[in-house]
């Protein structure tokens, strides 16, 4: 179905997790009927939506120099007779509300994660008046019923959001006050929303939450494990994965259906943040060292060649020298196929900015160093132990060279290969023969087998 031509102009940058990301997208679906189509320069828009995250100090600043330079245009344009709207979306939004509008007053509206679906309302009085710009209440039931049903999805892969918000309450964290309590969608709307992206030649769909591991469906009580069980059964759906995990979520159905379930993909991202026991007490993370290798030994045993990766902070206040190191001897003990790593940031409002024992910066900044050398080390040893193997490569779009085309194995290691345009959207089989820090190469090993067929619009 073609759409009319847009007499609108949309520029959205996102900030941030993969649920901004999937919110973007749904920003763009809930604009689209009022005329809105994408651009990709900020100067010509209609309207402007920075979509931002504010986990750490630097990611709220980057908004906030961002809305200087857009302030500079929007002034251009009025120059010129053409008018811009400046809309602040997200988790900084969520969290600073309308001191936004008082350290940037070019900004007309600011909308929290719940109430995107609001937006052409909050549009249109932004439009009539000042005043009337903020819109931030958790309402988190409402923002899916009133949603698009359909969506656009760009390409083979998509995420899909099942579960938001956090009840975790880590010390560092910002997220339980920006994306409010843990609450999951119904079953029911995921699966449409998934068969409907199928239809539309998704093969491969990330199920997202910010616990999403913590997913209860409202209605019939399953947990993620059922949801992957009934997602596995949608025709052209081959791949699921899903993020972020919890530890303490990570329950034996789920670990089982590792072992059972073939469209569940070999790579799982459990974040540990630290080996110390004594920091991961005061981050407030509910599971020790002991435990959490536990769990991912049980995990092991369900899917022997599962990947791992994680997310580690340095310079959690009361961190000594003899903390990292245990933490750089839980990734040796781990081996990684990728894990973020961040030096901790002091967040307004959460119980650890008010501990004693703020880690110096520059000490952050030589531990962060230390981790990220060994952790960069370790994906460059994963990704080399498969030159030699065969992967199936979900092939996404074509590459930077003549012929070349790009997917993904199913450890989310990007993977290129020659091959025909017309293998984007299948799965191949390559066989590896490079590997680099950040991708693989490789040739393919056989005639692809042709799609499932899929079922009739
Ligand atoms: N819900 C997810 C993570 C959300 S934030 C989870 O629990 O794993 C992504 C990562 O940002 C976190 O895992 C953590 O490592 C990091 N992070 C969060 N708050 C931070 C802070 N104040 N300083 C530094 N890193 C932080
Ligand atoms: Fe933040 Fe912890 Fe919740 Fe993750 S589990 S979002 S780190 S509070
Ligand atoms: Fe950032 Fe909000 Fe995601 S703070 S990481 S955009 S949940």
């Amino acid at each position: 179905m073609s759409r009319p031509a847009p007499e609108k102009r949309l520029f959205i940058k996102t900030y941030g997790c993969q649920m901004n990301v999937y919110d973007s997208e749904r920003m763009a679906d809930v604009l689209a009927p009022l005329g809105y189509g994408m651009t990709d320069t900020p100067e010509d828009a209609d309207l402007v939506v920075l979509n931002t995250c504010h986990i750490r100090e630097k990611a709220t600043e980057k908004v906030y120099s961002e809305l200087g330079q857009i302030r500079l245009m929007k002034l251009a344009r009025q120059e010129a007779g053409a008018g811009m709207t400046i809309a602040v979306a997200g988790c900084v939004a969520q969290a600073e509300g309308e001191e936004i509008m008082r350290r940037q007053p070019a900004v007309d509206l600011v909308v929290g994660p719940q109430a995107y679906h609001q937006m052409p309302e909050l549009i249109a009085r932004a439009h009539r008046a000042r005043g009337e710009r903020l819109s931030a209440d958790f309402a988190a039931e409402d923002k899916f019923d009133a949603l698009p049903a359909e969506r656009n999805p760009t390409g083979v892969t998509a995420f899909l959001t099942v579960q938001e918000g956090c009840d975790k309450f880590c010390t560092f964290c910002v997220v339980p006050y920006t994306r409010g309590a843990e609450w999951s969608r119904p079953a029911a709307a995921i699966l449409a929303e998934a068969q409907s992206l199928a239809r539309q030649g998704v093969r491969e769909v990330t199920l997202l939450g910010q616990n999403v591991n913590a997913y209860r469906d409202p209605d019939a009580g399953g947990g993620l494990a059922a949801l992957a069980r009934a997602l596995a059964k949608i025709p052209g759906l081959d791949r699921i994965r899903y993020t972020t995990s919890h530890p303490r979520d990570m329950d034996d159905e789920l670990i089982a259906a590792h072992g059972e379930l073939e469209a569940l993909m070999p790579f799982l991202h459990l974040p540990v943040q630290s080996g110390s026991d004594r920091i991961l007490k005061a981050m407030n993370r509910g599971h020790t060292v002991e435990t959490y290798l536990r769990l991912i030994e049980k995990i092991r045993a369900a899917r022997p060649d599962i990947a791992i990766s994680s997310d580690y902070i340095v310079g959690f206040p009361g961190e000594r020298e003899a903390d990292f190191e245990a933490t750089l001897a839980l990734v040796r003990q781990m081996g990684h196929a990728s894990a973020f790593s961040f030096k901790y940031s002091r967040r307004p409002g959460t119980p650890a900015s008010a501990l004693p024992g703020q880690v110096p910066e520059e000490v952050m900044a030589e531990r962060l160093a230390r981790l990220q050398a060994l952790l960069d080390e370790q994906q460059v040893a994963f990704n080399a132990a498969q030159v030699g193997r065969t992967l199936p490569v979900l092939f996404e779009r074509k590459g930077r060279h003549e012929g070349q085309l790009v997917g993904r194995s199913p450890y989310l290691q990007g993977v290129h290969a020659i091959a025909d345009a017309s293998l984007i959207g299948q799965i191949a089989r390559v066989r590896i023969d490079g590997a680099s820090k950040n991708s693989l190469s490789g040739v393919m090993a056989e005639k692809p087998q042709p799609a499932p067929a899929l079922e009739p619009l």
